[in-house]
Order: C-alpha cells, then sequence, then structure tokens
C-alpha cells in the first residue's frame, strides 16, 4: 500500500546536544496522528540516542549511509549490522551529495542497496538530475539511468522495502524548487518507469519522495499532486516549526 512519508535528511548538522535539543521540539509539536510516516535522519553518531530517544514516538530515525561490505578494514565506514544493533532500520542511500562529493557510482549505490535490504532495512533511493541535463532535455534519460543501474537489479519482493526519492540537484538546497507540475511530470515518468519493469502493483505501491527545497510555503502544493507521495528535506527538517509545518502539510 503505498504510504505517505516526510523525511527529514539532517546531512552533517546537530551535535549530540543540538540533536536532543531538535528531536525534543519536534516530539512535542508533531501531531501523536500524522497522515504521513514521520522520519529523521541525525548524523552517524547520534542515531543510537535519537532511536532511544523516540522509542515511544511516531518518528522514526534512518540513516544517511552505510557501507557495503559486512565488516573490515574499512576505516571511518559504518555497517548495516551496526545500524540494525542500534535499531535503525532505514537508510538513504544514492543523495546526489554521496554521487558528487564521495564519488559513489551507480554500481557502489546497487551494492549498498543489497546490503540495506540483505538485512531487511528499508532503503529510501535518491536520484534526480543536474541543471545541464535538464537544460538538454536529457533528464527523464538521466533518471531512467539511475533507477536502472542502481536500483532495478532487484527481486520483486524487494520492492515492499523500497522508497524511491526524486531530487533534482538543481533544486538541493539552492531554494529553487522544482514546480509541482515539474514534480509531478517526473513523479509520473518514474512510476511508469517502475510500471515497466515490475508492473503495475508495485508501480502503484511504491511511495515517490519529492526533495529539492521544499518548505512550509509551497509543501502542500507539491505534496498534492497524484504522483508525489512526500518529501525528503534538507534544510528545512532543521527546524522544528518549519519541519512540522511540511509534516501537516500533507
Ligand atoms: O535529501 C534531501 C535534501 O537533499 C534536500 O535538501 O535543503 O533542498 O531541502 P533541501
Amino acid at each position: 500500500m503505498r504510504k505517505k512519508i516526510v523525511a527529514g535528511n539532517w546531512k552533517m548538522h546537530k551535535n549530540a546536544e543540538q540533536t536532543e535539543d531538535l528531536l525534543n521540539e519536534l516530539i512535542a509539536k508533531i501531531p501523536t496522528e500524522t497522515k504521513a510516516q514521520v522520519i529523521v535522519a541525525p548524523t552517524f553518531v547520534n542515531l543510537a540516542s535519537a532511536v532511544d530517544h523516540l522509542e515511544f514516538t511516531n518518528i522514526d530515525v534512518a540513516a544517511q549511509n552505510v557501507h557495503q561490505a559486512e565488516s573490515g578494514a574499512f576505516t571511518g565506514e559504518i555497517s548495516a549490522d551496526m545500524l540494525k544493533s542500534v535499531g535503525v532500520n532505514i537508510v538513504i542511500l544514492g543523495h546526489s551529495e554521496r554521487r558528487a562529493i564521495f564519488n559513489e557510482t551507480d554500481a557502489l549505490i546497487a551494492s549498498k542497496v543489497n546490503t540495506a535490504l540483505e538485512h531487511d532495512m528499508t532503503v529510501i533511493f535518491c536520484f534526480g538530475e543536474e541543471l545541464k541535463d535538464r537544460q538538454s532535455k536529457n533528464h527523464f534519460n538521466v533518471v531512467e539511468n539511475q533507477l536502472r543501474d542502481g536500483l532495478f537489479h532487484i527481486e520483486a519482493k524487494d520492492w515492499a522495502n523500497v522508497v524511491l526519492a526524486y531530487e533534482p540537484v538543481w533544486a538541493i538546497g539552492t531554494g529553487e524548487t522544482a514546480s509541482p507540475e515539474q514534480a509531478q511530470e517526473m513523479h509520473e515518468f518514474i512510476r511508469e518507469t517502475v510500471r515497466k519493469a515490475f508492473g503495475s502493483d508495485i508501480a502503484e505501491d511504491v511511495s515517490i519522495l519529492y526533495g529539492g527545497s521544499v518548505k512550509p510555503e509551497n509543501a502542500k502544493e507539491i505534496f498534492s499532486k497524484p504522483d508525489v507521495d512526500g518529501g525528503l528535506i534538507g534544510g528545512a527538517a532543521l527546524k522544528a516549526d518549519d519541519f512540522v509545518a511540511i509534516v501537516n502539510a500533507i
């Protein structure tokens, strides 16, 4: 069944004290009954405490990354087993910053997807075109290739643990939000692409989130589109009132 989801990707923000302060604000301000699943993704060092802090709430915790290996000599990395051991069952993969800054290829992302699914984690799979792709009208090809090369190797049964997050790179952190019509057009294309590869049931059931400068003032219109099932929020997730307003916009 397709779910509404609002997830906050905190990126490299908030130390332990700031994380606790923001979580306390969210606990106080997010309604106990929400139309959307609410997820927050603090940094690695704050995941265990966030899981403990949110234990008796309707707010779930996600990691922003995971290494593809089970364990080994990978200084600084975190494994899926480690995330599961502290109660984290959701992971964001393929974010454009991982692709651009940390050189994560489609193949590497595909292997991280495999590891997360093998550990029964839910994957929030991120993808999206760059401005040059859209300007050259190549954005549909880019998005289709990212899906095909990073995700479409999975089995039909695995889609129950997959959430798609379309994040046009030119809209991330820029204030240049995709228009609701642009978001709907691409989300419709994404759902059709999934349908062609995996059939109608999976295409209809998968949640497709929009990410890229979602704010309280634009969330409602973007979320009102038929193929937009929520948002993956960056900057606005770091301010309790803004994130709560976006959650309530679903
Ligand atoms: O993963 C969500 C993020 O990339 C969007 O960032 O600041 O444009 O909401 P922002």
